[in-house]
């Protein structure tokens, strides 16, 4: 009796020790799964490295953007919207793998964007050079960065249009439905290039570019969204007037539809923007963003979107020229989970409470989700980019169901952020 007494209480004590001692982080995600997707990270970008630079040196200029029929890495202008992302992927696997050679090869990915500072083509200038030269100043600074990022922003804001209060996105929008054509589309994804101009005002204190990035917040805030804090994709303006004269979809399913990237983009968008500001309206806006997309009747339980809220939904029609009108797979894309994920990250920590908790848990679900088999492609596959099952374009029939480089650079950044708050770091450095 007392050996089985001494056997229990020894049990117990081991039991307790082991509790207390044993590492729980502050997300309930180990260190282990953080350096696990890294690991797999460094293995992936140092294979993709190999053709990415074959590719350059026969096209000048060719980034890696997504894989072609055959499942090999295709690649896209660097004036196209995504040349920042592969070096962020870089960075983020630097920053916290800290390994040299990803290093060298982040500078020098980054510094081919050099000529980006004075393109004035399109509104993405954010993604092309905060996400690119925004890391390469925050990990590795060298002086000419900084004016790299301020050209931009002088860039960026030769599209604002004061009448309008807001910086034009494309240069014409075509409308899928006939023969209408618009001279100032923006785009629900603008939001996400507002982060340059807040930080060229703060290495400046010049607060031309962040009473740029404000006025374009608000005009969006006004038009671009419907009361349940769904969005529109494209809203067009007349320029002279500054009136909305089309609310419109380019690569969503139909103009009154959700597409779901652009949801995405909008969460992160309005709560960058609220860290930038403290203006508690698009906090407001950033939370009611949020809650449609995670409280959505047709969000997957794993948390990844299909492509668009309300694919093939009756009551939602796409334009007689969209090829969604072909398409009756519902697709997931997966490119809009990570962007969602990081925004819900930041978003939790100006919360708080069970609010907080609400967020930040829906977040590691869809990392977990993507971290899982159903999205993580295995070294040596998917042109070994990270994640699988991304959409570009459906209406456009272009980028179905294959890998796209911003969803591995939103991941990764999740990954990024989801560490710091393991580690008690602040989210944003
Ligand atoms: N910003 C373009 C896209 O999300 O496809």
């Amino acid at each position: 009796m007392f050996k089985s007494n001494y056997i229990f209480a020894l049990q117990a004590i081991i039991f307790f020790v082991a509790c207390t001692t044993s590492k729980k982080s502050a997300t309930g995600v180990s260190d282990d799964f953080i350096k696990n997707n890294f690991s797999n990270a460094t293995t992936m970008l140092n294979n993709m490295l190999k053709t990415a630079d074959e590719k350059f040196s026969v096209k000048n200029g060719a980034y890696p953007r997504t894989t072609n029929k055959e499942g090999k890495m295709a690649t896209t202008s660097m004036y196209d919207w995504t040349p920042g992302f592969f070096p962020g992927n870089l960075w983020y696997t630097y920053e916290f793998t800290k390994d040299p050679s990803i290093k060298a090869e982040a500078v020098k990915w980054t510094e081919k964007l050099e000529p980006l500072q004075y393109y004035t083509g399109n509104h993405d200038l954010g993604f092309m050079v905060y996400c690119s030269y925004g890391n390469a100043n925050r990990l590795a600074g060298k002086p000419e960065y900084k004016n790299i990022l301020i050209n931009a922003a002088k860039s960026l804001c030769s599209r604002y249009n004061a009448t309008v209060g807001s910086i034009k996105s494309w240069n014409r929008f075509n409308s899928w439905h006939g023969n209408a054509s618009y001279d100032f589309p923006v785009i629900i994804d603008n939001m996400m290039n507002l982060e340059l101009l807040f930080f060229v005002t703060k290495i400046t204190g010049d607060n031309y570019y962040r009473n740029i990035a404000i006025k374009h917040a608000e005009t969006t805030m006004q038009n671009q969204f419907r009361p349940d804090y769904s969005s529109y994709h494209v809203i067009c303006y007349d320029s002279t007037t500054g009136k909305v004269v089309a609310k419109e979809t380019a690569q969503g399913y139909a103009d009154n539809s959700t597409w779901s990237r652009g949801q995405a983009w909008a969460i992160y968008g309005f709560t960058m923007t609220y860290r930038e500001t403290k203006d508690p309206r698009f906090l407001k806006t950033a939370i009611g963003l949020a809650d449609y997309f995670i409280n959505n009747k047709n969000l997957p339980e794993d948390g990844v979107p299909y492509w668009d809220f309300n694919a093939n939904e009756p009551g939602y029609t796409p334009g007689v020229k969209s090829y969604a009108n072909k398409v009756t797979t519902k697709y997931r894309d997966a490119s809009a989970a990570p962007i969602t994920a990081s925004g819900l990250l930041e978003l939790s920590t100006y919360v708080s409470g069970k609010e907080s908790e609400k967020y930040k848990n829906f977040a590691i679900k869809m990392i977990r989700s993507l971290a899982g088999p159903a999205y993580l492609a295995k070294p040596g596959t998917n042109g070994d980019f990270i994640i699988e099952h991304c959409v570009g374009s459906i209406p456009h029939q272009s980028e179905i169901d294959v890998p796209l480089v911003y969803a591995d650079y939103y991941f990764l950044e999740s990954l990024i952020r989801l560490n710091r708050i393991n580690k008690g770091q602040a989210l944003i450095q």
